[in-house]
């Protein structure tokens, strides 16, 4: 089996593939105000087979150990449990941790399936425990599904469960200690994410708001034990005395993580992204040779590790990120 090694001697083994562009909320740090570029910009997304045989490719070829579904929001994909199904099958002969990033809304009907499926992993989307608040980052008034999703996923014994707040100054940072609280005797972890620009969300310097400002209001009422982090964690992990929720953060602008990247990303229409934060023109059109009946799985397994070999030491800096085009989290899933 190949290894995904690039020039820098980063080994990759965790796959994010976004199955759907489409999502059922509305989020202000995600959505584009600007509706041209909703969506994926670049056509048709991979059908269910042709998703499943890409995924194989990665597992049984290319050495990923990991791969994780984002979206838009996975879950509102039709008929996404026969794709879980082809995922179990893919799994049952080249073993892989499986996880799921949602925003919960559709969770707790789905989750009795996910578990059947053998799914891992799951991360929770929640920027507010707050109701009205929920309507007016999400422009929906469903936080009520949300957090029943959040309790039918522990019920089953996802542990811990992440709950993903991106934090936002002047918006949701009077909640971080009702966060913390929320998780204090649950087995949940609270990450509190830096918000990061994408063309037309609404990131501005105002309302950005630093880990280290995050850390130290955290600080202010508990006091946090580090948890021994693994190389490629994209999060910075803390426990607290007495509390079985731990609290992590996710540093994206200020203390950047690229040295330890293990990440590839495909969007839902096929295109192999070597970066977050790379130019949607760089992105390698994975589509179009999976659509090409001439050719093998080897000869795709050989122009994804070909492919990799372009990928950055880091990603640019906030400045550049700011001017970068058609980069929106719809099509890139996070
Ligand atoms: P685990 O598998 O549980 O470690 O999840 P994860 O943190 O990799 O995935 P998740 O989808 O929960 O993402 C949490 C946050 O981390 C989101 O805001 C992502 O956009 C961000 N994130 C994930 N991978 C990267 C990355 O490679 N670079 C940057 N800058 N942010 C990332
Ligand atoms: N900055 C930081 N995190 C973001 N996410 C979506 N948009 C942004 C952004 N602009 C997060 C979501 C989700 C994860 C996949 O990415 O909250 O949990």
């Amino acid at each position: 089996m190949k290894k995904l090694i690039d020039r820098f001697g980063r080994v990759h083994t965790y796959l994010r593939i976004s199955i759907t562009d489409k999502c059922n909320l509305n989020c202000i740090y995600c959505n584009p105000a600007d509706s041209a570029l909703r969506g994926d910009l670049s056509g048709s997304i991979l059908s269910y087979e042709e998703l499943s045989r890409l995924l194989k490719i990665f597992v049984a070829d290319l050495g990923i150990t990991k791969i994780r579904l984002t979206g838009g929001e996975p879950l509102v994909r039709k008929n996404v449990e026969n794709f879980f199904r082809m995922l179990k099958e893919i799994k049952d002969k080249h073993p892989f941790e499986l996880g799921l990033t949602t925003n919960g809304i559709l969770l707790k009907d789905k989750i009795d399936l996910l578990k059947n499926s053998r799914l891992d992993r799951i991360n929770i989307s929640l920027d507010t425990l707050r109701k009205e608040r929920f309507i007016a980052i999400t422009g929906a008034d469903n936080i009520d599904a949300v957090i029943k999703g959040i309790n039918k996923a522990e019920e089953i014994g996802y542990n811990p469960v992440k709950i993903n707040a991106v934090i936002m100054k002047g918006i949701n940072d009077d909640e971080i200690h009702s966060f913390i609280e929320f998780v204090k005797d649950r087995n949940l972890n609270i990450r509190f994410i830096e918000y990061m620009p994408f063309t037309s969300n609404s990131w501005n310097e105002k309302v950005y708001i630093s880990y280290k400002e995050i850390k130290n209001i955290v600080e202010e009422n508990y006091s946090l034990v580090e948890i021994k982090n693994g190389k490629h964690n994209v999060a910075k992990n803390f426990r607290i005395e007495g509390h079985s929720g731990t609290v992590s953060f996710i540093s994206s602008i200020s203390d950047h993580f690229c040295d330890g990247c293990n990440r590839l990303r495909v969007t839902a229409s096929g295109n192999l992204k070597l970066c977050l934060f790379s130019s949607s023109n760089s992105e390698i059109k994975l589509k179009d040779y999976l659509r090409d009946d001439k050719i093998t799985d080897d000869e795709i397994a050989e122009l994804i590790s070909s492919s990799l070999q372009q990928k950055e030491l880091k990603h640019p800096e906030l400045d550049e990120l700011l001017t970068m085009d058609k980069n929106n989290m719809l099509r890139i899933g996070g």
